[in-house]
């Protein structure tokens, strides 16, 4: 079983993700903690704050990259890694699951402690913005797409769990999407 997780922040990818991981008893490979760790920083937010944005991005691909060499497991990648196209490669032979989740549904999710440990969330305006344009590479990188909106975690993860796609095998090409 190989499922990545994609959505904007906010949208339940390590929740939905252990889950999911715990039903198939694999691996959950979250990828924001192991970014803290590497930079020996508290938090992934730091992390980010203190490399900018693009040492961030190299760094997070790079991580990508390696889980993706596993034979199983459910990966949880931070909301920015449709930002480097390049991503999209590593992602070939897994199922990309987009977990959609509105931009108001995020604001209304995320206490404003969440939102600001977040320095992507911490304008609005801007993050309107990046959410917007997320939105449609999101979309084209998905092979599913689940809502999240007014449903719990579980109920989530148990639909992604009892959906028939995952006993098709993943596309392989990059240009099988959707
Ligand atoms: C980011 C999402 C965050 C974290 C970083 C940047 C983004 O992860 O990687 O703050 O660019 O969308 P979550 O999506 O897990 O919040």
């Amino acid at each position: 079983m190989r499922i990545v997780l994609i959505g904007f922040m906010g949208s339940g990818k390590t929740t939905v993700g252990r889950l999911l991981a715990d039903r198939f008893a694999i691996t959950h490979i979250d990828t924001d903690p192991i970014i803290a760790e590497r930079t020996g920083l508290p938090t992934v937010g730091e992390a980010f704050s203190h490399l900018g944005e693009s040492a961030f991005r190299a760094l997070e691909s790079s991580i990508l990259a390696e889980s993706c060499r596993r034979d199983s497991g459910i990966i949880s990648p931070g909301g920015g890694i449709v930002t480097v196209n390049g991503n999209r490669a590593h992602l070939a032979g897994w199922h990309i699951v987009y977990l959609h989740t509105p931009f108001a549904v995020v604001e209304a999710r995320l206490s404003s402690s969440e939102q600001q440990a977040r320095p992507l969330l911490r304008n609005r305006d801007t993050a309107v913005a990046l959410y917007d344009s997320r939105l449609p590479i999101y979309r084209s990188w998905a092979t599913h797409e689940f809502s999240t909106v007014g449903r719990h975690p579980e109920e989530i993860a148990a639909e992604i769990a009892t959906t028939p796609f995952l006993l098709s095998p993943p596309p392989s090409s990059l240009t099988a999407n959707r």
